[in-house]
């Protein structure tokens, strides 16, 4: 399956690049770098060490939109430490990022490809709407966007907004409004993937060089949220790409929330039956998309895949 990610890593964007680097029914073309979980100057960097240590130097690695379009840049730097990394102290990768644009290189891989290809993004979708507003002529190529972001309830970033979503609405706007068949990872499936201290250790004492990595991240994020497990977080959304029949799948109109003060940034699901929106129609405008939402996931279907890719 041909794919290419596009990362803000990010502790948990890193478990996804070490599973899509280490997967055998991946076929990683490229990994593009955002801003979003810490600054894109240390985005890329982190990137190239995971894929580093996932012996996978091979892939190209594209540096791309360091600011959202419209809105400040936040960070998570709280959720993933200040290096966005956990904090791990991991040497300097040997190599460089392409030089290249990431939008350039979206584009070009796209255009040249025989086949349309899948995009995996797991942070926020500026880089994304930059290139489906500058170069539409993609919109063929573009199999299916297999998207970690939003949530149908709770929020994290806000009450009700999800951080890849909140850190670029009209990014994220841009893209649901597309047309192109999207699969939305939201919160509700994203924090179920999870491991246990102990099984972090294990991965940590099983002298592979990914599995130490996951374990290591893993072990961070429960000593920064005082738990004793923790989830994959974007790792799940590239395991369930992987194996989809553990998805539970609802087609539903969702639009984003732009003005909100309370709401800027949430993914609004209506997932009213459609009589219903169909005789109240006065008091909403028709949302005019239809987006794949998982609405359940069967977590131990991909806590293997993700131990079979880390640890063979
Ligand atoms: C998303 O936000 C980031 O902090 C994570 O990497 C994930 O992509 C979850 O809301
Ligand atoms: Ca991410």
């Amino acid at each position: 399956m041909n794919v290419i990610l596009d990362v803000d890593t990010g502790v948990d964007d890193a478990m996804a690049l070490l599973l899509a680097a280490r997967s055998p029914d991946v076929n990683l073309l490229g990994v593009t770098c955002v801003m979003g979980n810490v600054e894109l100057k240390k985005v890329v960097p982190n990137t190239l060490k995971v894929l580093e240590v996932a012996g996978r130097t091979d892939v190209p690695v594209a540096r791309g939109m360091n600011q959202p379009l419209n809105e400040k840049q936040y960070n998570a730097k709280g959720v993933h430490g200040d290096d966005g990394m956990g904090n791990l102290g991991l040497p300097p990768a040997q190599r460089q990022e392409e030089p290249v644009h990431a939008v350039e290189f979206l584009r070009r891989t796209l255009m040249e490809s025989p086949e349309p290809i899948t995009l995996i993004p797991l942070a926020p979708l500026t880089n994304i709407a930059v290139l489906l507003l500058q170069h539409p002529e993609v919109l063929p190529k573009i199999k299916q966007l297999y998207i970690m972001g939003g949530a149908i309830g709770m929020g994290n970033a806000s009450a009700t907004a999800e951080f890849n979503v909140r850190q670029d609405p009209e990014a994220a706007d841009i893209v649901f409004r597309s047309g192109l068949p999207i699969l939305m990872y939201g919160l509700e499936v994203f924090r179920q993937v999870t491991f246990t201290r102990a099984e972090a250790q294990s991965f940590i004492e099983s002298g592979k060089p990914a599995a130490k990595l996951a374990g290591q991240l893993l072990t961070f994020f429960m000593d920064n949220f005082n738990r004793d497990a923790a989830g994959i977080g974007d790792g799940g959304c590239v395991a369930s790409f992987i194996d989809p029949a553990g998805l539970t799948i609802e087609s539903y109109p969702v639009r984003v929330e732009l003005t909100g003060t309370w709401t800027r940034g949430q993914t609004v699901v209506d997932r009213r039956p459609a009589i219903t929106a169909q005789r109240e129609s006065a008091w909403q405008p028709p949302m005019n998309t239809m987006i794949d939402v998982a609405v359940d996931i069967e977590a131990d279907r991909y806590r293997d895949i993700f131990r079979r890719a880390i640890l063979g």
